[in-house]
Formats: C-alpha cells, sequence, structure tokens
C-alpha cells in the first residue's frame, strides 16, 4: 500500500538507471583552506568554483533537479566575517551565472527561509528565480536559510490552515514541491550525517558519501556516484 502520492517508481538493480534529483551536501571547503594555510574566505570562493562545474554538469549529464546545501539555519551561528563572505559570494554567483543558466535552461529555485535574508538578496533572489521559471531542462535548488526541521514546521502549519495534516499535504507544502523525488543524497569531506538537510525527502534517498572535500569534488566524481547509484537496489520497505 502506498502511504505518500510521492512514491517514486520501482528502480531495479543494475538498470543504468539515473538519478533525477541529486541533493549535495557541499561540506568542507574550511579545511580544503586550512590545508594550504589559507583564509577560510578562499576555500569558500574555491567552493563556489565546484558549485559552477558542478551545475554545468548535472544538466550534462541529465539530471533533472539538483539541490545544493548553500546555508543552513544553523550556519548563523558562525562568526559574522564569515555570514558576510558567503552572503556576498550568493550575490556575486547569483549575479555573474544567471545569464548562464538562462542560456543552458536552468530554472533557478531557493529553498529555505530565504525571505529573511537581507531586502537586497531577497529581491535579487526572486527576481531570478522569476527570470529561469520557464527554463525545464534542470532545476537548481538552492538552499538558503535552510533548516529540514523548520522546512517540516513550516509545510505542517500550511497544511493545517488547508485542511487535514496528512503525508500528501505536507508534501505538497514543502519547499522542494513540484520537484521530483529525492534519489540520491552526496555529502563530501568525509562526514556521514544529515545536518538538517532534506529530512522528508531523504525518506528512500541513497546516500554516497566520499572523502574528498567540496573544492575538489569533480564532474568525474559526480559521474561515479550516479554509476554507483545505477547498481542500487531500492526497495522502498518491499521485497
Ligand atoms: C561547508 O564547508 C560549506 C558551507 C557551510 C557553505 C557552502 C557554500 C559554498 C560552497 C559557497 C556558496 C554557495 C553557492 C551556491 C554560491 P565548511 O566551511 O563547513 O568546511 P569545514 O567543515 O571544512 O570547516
Amino acid at each position: 500500500m502506498l502511504t505518500s502520492g510521492s512514491q517514486p517508481e520501482r528502480i531495479e538493480a543494475g538498470t543504468g538507471k539515473m538519478p533525477r534529483h541529486v541533493a549535495i551536501i557541499m561540506d568542507g571547503n574550511g579545511r580544503w583552506a586550512k590545508k594550504r594555510m589559507l583564509p577560510r574566505a578562499m576555500g569558500h570562493k574555491r567552493g563556489v568554483e565546484t558549485v559552477r562545474k558542478i551545475v554545468r554538469a548535472a544538466g550534462e549529464l541529465g539530471l533533472e533537479a539538483l539541490s545544493l546545501y548553500a546555508f543552513s539555519s544553523e550556519n548563523w551561528k558562525r562568526p559574522e566575517d564569515e555570514i558576510n563572505d558567503l552572503m556576498g559570494l550568493m550575490r556575486e554567483f547569483i549575479k555573474s551565472d544567471l545569464d548562464e543558466f538562462a542560456a543552458n535552461d536552468v530554472r533557478l529555485k531557493i529553498i529555505g527561509n530565504y525571505k529573511a535574508l537581507s531586502p537586497d538578496i531577497v529581491d535579487m533572489l526572486e527576481d531570478s528565480m522569476s527570470r529561469t521559471s520557464q527554463n525545464t531542462r534542470t532545476t537548481l535548488a538552492v538552499a538558503l536559510n535552510y533548516g529540514g526541521q523548520d522546512e517540516l514546521v513550516r509545510a505542517a502549519r500550511s497544511a493545517a490552515a488547508q485542511g487535514d495534516i496528512t503525508a500528501e499535504s505536507i508534501e505538497a507544502n514543502l519547499d522542494t514541491a513540484g520537484l521530483p523525488p529525492l534519489d540520491l543524497l552526496i555529502r563530501t569531506s568525509g562526514e556521514q550525517r544529515l545536518s538538517n538537510f532534506m529530512l522528508w525527502q531523504a525518506a528512500y534517498a541513497e546516500f554516497w558519501f566520499t572523502d574528498t572535500l567540496w573544492p575538489d569534488f569533480s564532474k568525474d566524481e559526480l559521474a561515479q556516484a550516479l554509476s554507483e547509484f545505477s547498481t542500487r537496489e531500492r526497495r522502498y520497505g518491499g521485497r
């Protein structure tokens, strides 16, 4: 019996099946910089270059959706300088890459409580989302001020305001509503935890971990993760 409206179709082992939606916890920028005796900001800067490469790779590899954990609702605990660096990089990235998204049929979506960010960033993000809203090849979902528990509380509140709370009504109110079900969750840098990312969406996702620090992550390694995904047998609780 299905309990959720979004139950993905069954994927048989070794069929070469591609994931539709991949999410990445981009971790290790700080350690990448530290190993080189560089300031942490340099690690984040190199991290943005990797974001750019991986967004291109996602389109080339045929992903329908790529979700990236860029700033969590817990990242506010970091020193103010680092928060400012990350927000500055976000502004620059959206400004410099929006034309490329438009040219490559990439739709930008922001997930998380982004409306709490500074008004200039909110305006820029909303402009960018509306400018790319008709694009259909790949959706890039950038998680900003995102926390999975916060997303669930917001979704449950909206669902309750509309009627019954059910798995379907919660799912329809998640920030990721409309995206394909999450198939594969990748975390770089050797850490193996969810850190409040995609708590609901990860219910039946496959996990893939690598020791590679995010600035060194590459299209080849993404392709390796997809290839391993295609050999996994997913049973969704069945047998
Ligand atoms: C983890 O590294 C990374 C982050 C907290 C932020 C990820 C942000 C980027 C890659 C840049 C901005 C993103 C976009 C989409 C423009 P860490 O600092 O926790 O590394 P550490 O664990 O080695 O210290």
